[in-house]
Formats: C-alpha cells, structure tokens, sequence
C-alpha cells in the first residue's frame, strides 16, 4: 500500500468532483463523460460509498428519450472544449449532450457496488436498474445492422478508443463534409498535438456529428444512412459482460421480469462473436460493416473476448498468444494497439498508448479464466506505471512516460480499487 500515492488519487478525485459528477480533468475535459464516470466510481466506493452511487446516477440522469446514456453530458457550457453543446445539438434529453453513447460499462460496475447484503446499495442499484435495461436495449437496436450481428458504431468517439487504427479502413472510405464549417480544436491547446488525433480525423469526426445533428440525432437514420458503420469487439464485448453482469444484478434484485430479455441479448451476443473473427490475423478485429473488410491489427479490444466469456477454445488460445507477444514487446501492460502492425506510435492516444482502464478490463477476463499470472502482472505494471510517472491519461507502453491528461480521474479511481492494492480484486477461475 503506497499511502502518499492514495491520498494523491483521492485528492485528484476531490479535484475533479463538481457537485455529485467527477469530470476527467479539468480543461482538456470539462463535462461528465460516460465511461469515465462508471470506472470513478469504482475507485470512490473504497472510501465513499454514497459519492460512488451519486456518480452514476447522475450519469443516467442524463439519459435520453431513447434510452441512450450519451458519452457526455453538457451540464454547462464551457469554452476550453471543442465539440462542445453548440455543435452537437442534441436535446433528446433532460440536459444538453452528445448523440452518440460509449462502452456501457455501467451494469458492470453496479454489480461491483452491489452488496446483496446491504439493502442501501441494492436500493440504489434497484432505481437504476429500468434506466440501464433501457439503455442496453438501446444498443440492440440502435447498434446493430441487418448486415451484421454484432454491435456497430457510427463514430470513433462513440466506441471509446477515438483514433484507433481500428477505424481507419473505414474511415478511408469516408469522405469530409465539404460544407463542414470551419472550427477551431481545444484540444491541442491543452495537450501535445503529437500525441492527439490528426486534423483529418476531426474533420470525419465532425462530418459525423454535423449529419447527426441535420437529422436531429435521430439514431435509426444516423445507422442506417450515416457516414460510418463499424462493427466494434470493444462494444461488443463491453456489452455481453454488461449483459451478463445485468443478469446477476437482476437475480440479486428479485428482478426476474427482466431475465428473460436479458438472457435474450447474451445469447444474441455470443452468437454474434464470429462476426468479429479476423481469420488471417487469428484475432478479433474491427470490421467495416458496408465493405466486410477488417482491421489488420491487435488491439486492447481484441483482448476482451475473455471479459465477454466468450469465444471458443481455439479462439481464446490465439488470443492468448497475442496478448504474449504484445506483452513481451512492452515494458508496462498492454497497448491500445498492436506494436507489430501499421499505425503503432506509442504516444499518440489509442494508436498505443497503455489505458489503465483497458488493462482493468482484459486483467479481470484473464483473471477469470485462468489466467492469474497474466492478470496479476498486468496489474503490476500499471502500478510501476503510475508510480514512475503519476496519474497520467495513458502512458507510453514502452518508455512508461505519462501522456495528455494529468490528474486523471479513472487512473486515480483505478489506482484505489485495483493498482494500488495489496492484493488482487478479481475473482479467479
Ligand atoms: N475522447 C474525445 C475527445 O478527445 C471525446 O469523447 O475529446
């Protein structure tokens, strides 16, 4: 237990608090995010219960009409974030956001601050539990296509990981909005523009929102008709864990209404798993849903297929030998993307840096099944990480520099509830 580094992460958590939601980090980003939320929470349950469930329920505070939980709530405006509320526009819901979600790791993170015992958490859990059914349905019906079986984004943004060389077959096929105003980027203002997404990247990425934004975020046009379409192993995986953790927290609950729905989605999701089989990289890949054609790399999604539970035997033995080589390439943890293929730079946000958040995710899925050691170390290296650089957005996998944001809200929390601890979190199987 490193004592000066938990009263560092617990401060940065006080730090970015704003009355009941934590942002990221002050500037760079100024609002709630959705999948940052869920991980912070995990790391204020160990010293604060109450302020965990506070957090996500103003995340499902923001859900919209559809049942969408968007990826970032507007609470106010705020100068130093470009899209901010005047460029996405969307008003489906009770307070300005986004139009497009992210990973639901929210069902997950419920069951982790749900003891059966305790009536308190379970209450909280029980008035979350429609709004978060609401939004997995969502998904099942705003993200996948009569082409594809598995989940599918319309924007980087939306799958977490925005400039992942996942996207960049499809993106390639994409063309820039030519009325697409002119604008100015916040972001390289409060970060090394080396280590953020190009300026064609934002301009598809702001081609999307302008087509979401004329078609008043109406998610079946921005699907079907909108300029990308990209089968995500990261949602997709994200999901069928949500899913099976939804179904614990129902049974928990005395929510059997719901268990057949749900039961109903994981099946739906396990079959769906092939659809993301990239046969020649022996890998679970991003696939552009319109041409068919697949992302040649491995990425910190690809490692999730143990998260998920899914996979068959011979797939997860692939998987295995990926996460072994990528491993033995890097000092600290896994990348955000494969260090052998085309794209790999080790600063440059998901195109390789190590996120603590990704590395929480696949450490829990090895842990699960089999893989301990595995899991254990990858947890290890994050601590040798975050003690040799600090609280860092994400660090370079290979130098163990720290990159983007500092006083980070997710690496604090994940400091807290898994890096930092003496002992291992997670179950073993
Ligand atoms: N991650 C995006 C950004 O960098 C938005 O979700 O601004």
């Amino acid at each position: 237990m490193n004592k000066r580094l938990n009263e560092k992460a617990v401060a940065i958590l006080k730090k970015n608090d704003r009355g009941g939601f934590t942002i990221p980090t002050a500037r760079l980003y100024p609002f709630q995010w959705n999948w940052d939320s869920s991980f912070t929470a995990l790391g204020l349950t160990t010293y604060d219960p109450d302020r965990a469930w506070r957090e996500l329920e103003m995340l499902v505070g923001g859900q919209c009409s559809d049942g969408m939980i968007p990826s970032i709530i507007f609470r106010s405006d705020d100068q130093d974030y470009f899209p901010g509320p005047k460029i996405w526009q969307n008003d489906n819901g009770p307070v300005s956001c986004t139009g497009i979600s992210q990973p639901p790791v929210l069902a997950s993170v419920m069951l982790s601050l749900t003891d059966p015992a305790d009536t308190g958490s379970c209450e909280r859990a029980m008035a979350l539990f429609d709004p978060v059914m609401r939004w997995h349905r969502w998904f099942h019906l705003f993200r996948r296509t009569e082409n594809a079986p598995a989940i599918c984004t319309v924007h980087p943004w939306e799958t977490g990981r925005d400039n992942c060389p996942d996207w960049n077959t499809a993106l390639a096929g994409m063309e820039v909005d030519s009325e697409l105003p002119s604008y100015v980027r916040k972001d390289i203002e409060h970060a090394d523009a080396s280590q953020r997404p190009s300026q064609l990247e934002y301009d598809k990425y702001l081609t999307i929102v302008k087509f979401g934004r004329e078609h008043g975020w109406n998610q079946d046009t921005l699907l079907k008709d909108g300029p990308l379409q990209v089968a995500d192993p990261g949602l997709h995986f994200i999901l069928l864990r949500a899913n099976r953790d939804l179904l614990k927290l129902a049974h928990i609950l005395e929510r059997e209404d719901a268990c057949a729905d749900i039961e109903h989605w994981i099946r739906a999701g396990e079959a769906a798993v092939n659809y993301l089989w990239n046969d020649e990289m022996r890998a679970f890949c991003a696939r552009d849903v319109r041409t068919g054609i697949f992302s040649n790399g491995f990425s910190s999604a690809s490692a999730l297929v143990f998260y998920a539970g899914a996979g068959t035997q011979e797939q997860r033995q692939h998987t295995l030998e990926h996460i072994r080589r990528i491993g033995d390439k890097t000092r600290f943890g896994q990348p955000s993307w494969d260090p052998d293929a085309a794209g790999f730079e080790s600063q440059r946000y998901w195109c390789g840096p190590l996120w603590c958040q990704m590395n929480y995710m696949i450490a829990r899925g090895l842990a699960e099944n089999g893989e301990a050691g595995l899991a254990e170390k990858m947890r290890l290296d994050l601590r040798r990480v975050i003690e040799l650089s600090g609280f860092y957005e994400c660090f370079d996998p290979m130098s163990g520099e720290g990159c983007i944001g500092g006083d980070f809200s997710w690496t604090a929390a994940l400091w807290l509830a898994w890096a930092g601890r003496d002992a291992p979190a997670f179950q073993t199987g």
